[in-house]
């Protein structure tokens, strides 16, 4: 049985681990916009326009249904359990070590992986400014040697550099989080203004261009663009109020940005014909369609702010979880020590940094983005099927929020989440198989002797 011993509930909650609480509900919701709006929007929208035609919009409806479904599952067990491992957490004490063990592994996928994959968009979008002003850098510094260069050297600095300051302290990077994450609202309603008066109706006509399957497909691979108000549920032991602050900081984030996703993919449609959306940054290509230069240019900043904080909170959620899987015995302990003064997990933060470094300048990491799309579909399964097991298992535990109309909403999830992961392609399957078998004998072979749960007994 001990595949499904369990943790107590809120141990994490009440031990103290040297991380300090000083984030409020303000600073997870910046945290959140922070990790969502990212490559989603300013680079994949125009991939997914063309698979769904105008009806992108609905594909962002749809995704977005998924995400929040999910994130009032979210919010309940954060706010109920707590703990800087999250979905890994409220895995353990509900479902058992073995059910916690494949979600931990999900995540790690899921942020790792996106921190890799965004920091080449970075790149590439850095490269397109460095070259607006003349000085672009050679070929051979922005592509890894599988794609015939020798480094794609901005991807690793800017992965090194967020590195650093998420050692420096939770505060200062939630500071720089926010200062950015204004920069990029910024450009995204500069953007909504001046498209609202460039939009041609016919644009939009046939509205179901690509049909069901191409809107559905349009869907899971929008999906991405959600990802991420997940990563707000691992600051909660470094929140001075997590019961009230977690589920403010994951709805409002998430509702935020549905919004602004409906209204930029909307205006985008209605201002170019979306088969023209073939660029890698169609938001500003868009604009310069439409003679508008300096809103382009705009948009360039926003999106560098954009994906600047995407890596960052999506590394800080690496970092966490890490952290709670190493606390727990299921990684090595060398990951669990904070820094005294700093209260950062600083050598888990090192090593993640150079190792995803490593990742992003040598292999083409991008190519495998939608991997993180069905790692964090899987977790999301995971946690509505929590809420819905917990609530039955530990009717008593205090609920400071509570999942509406469960088991409805919870199995609505599920079934969002299941019917995207089946749109996805079968390489994605296939790749993601692979990652879960490497996940499965580091856990037979390493976690679970050293499981903290197993010395124990
Ligand atoms: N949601 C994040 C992005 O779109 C991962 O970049």
């Amino acid at each position: 049985m001990s595949l499904f011993r369990t943790k107590a509930i809120n141990a994490d909650t009440e031990a103290h681990h040297g991380l300090h609480r000083v984030l409020g509900a303000t600073d997870l919701v910046f945290m959140g916009i922070g990790a969502i709006i990212g490559a989603g929007i300013f680079v994949l929208t125009g991939q997914a326009a063309i698979q769904a035609g105008p009806a992108i919009v609905v594909s962002f409806a749809i995704s977005g249904l998924a995400c929040a479904f999910s994130a009032l599952s979210y919010a309940e067990l954060a706010a109920a359990i707590g703990g800087c491992g999250s979905a890994y957490g409220y895995a353990y004490a509900g479902l058992g070590e073995f059910v916690a063990w494949i979600i931990g592994w999900d995540l790690i996928l899921e942020y790792g992986v996106a921190t890799a994959a965004v920091s080449i968009g970075w790149s590439g979008y850095v490269n397109s400014a460095l070259a607006a002003v003349g000085m672009p850098l050679p070929a051979s510094l922005l592509n890894g040697p599988i794609d015939g260069g020798i480094i794609n050297l901005p991807a690793v600095l800017i992965i090194l550099v967020l590195g650093l300051l998420l050692a420096a302290g939770v505060r200062t990077s939630a500071r720089f989080n926010a200062a950015m994450v204004f920069v990029k609202l910024l450009a995204i309603g500069v953007f909504i203004a001046v498209a609202a008066f460039h939009v041609h109706p016919e644009n939009w006509h046939p509205f179901f261009a690509r049909g069901w399957t191409g809107m559905m497909h349009g869907a899971a691979l929008i999906f991405f663009a959600y990802i991420g108000f997940d990563a707000v549920s691992t600051a909660a032991e470094e929140t001075r109020n997590p019961r009230r602050d977690l589920p403010i900081g994951i709805i409002v984030s998430l509702a935020v940005c549905t919004a602004i996703y409906m209204a930029v993919a909307g205006l985008l449609t209605g201002i170019v014909p979306f088969r023209t959306l073939t660029g890698a940054s169609p938001v500003a290509d868009a604009m310069l369609h439409i003679g508008q230069r300096w809103v382009a240019a705009v948009i360039s900043a926003g999106a560098i702010a954009g994906l600047t904080t995407v890596m960052l909170v999506l590394y800080y959620g690496l970092t966490r979880i890490f952290l709670a899987m190493s606390r727990d015995g299921l990684l090595p302990p060398v990951f669990s020590a904070v820094h005294a003064r700093r209260g950062t997990p600083v050598r888990v933060i090192l090593a993640s940094g150079v190792f995803m470094a490593a990742v992003a300048g040598f292999t083409p990491i991008g190519d495998v983005a939608e991997l993180v799309n069905i790692g964090t579909l899987a977790a999301f399964v995971m946690v509505c099927t929590g809420v819905i097991v917990l609530r039955r298992t530990r009717p008593d535990l205090p609920r400071p929020f509570r999942t509406p109309w469960s088991p409805l909403l919870p199995l609505l999830g599920i079934a969002f989440c299941l019917y995207l992961m089946f749109s996805l392609p079968l390489v994605t399957w296939l790749r993601f198989v692979i990652w879960m078998a490497l996940g499965l004998t580091v856990y037979f072979s390493y976690s679970r002797q050293h499981s903290a749960l197993a010395v124990e007994t």
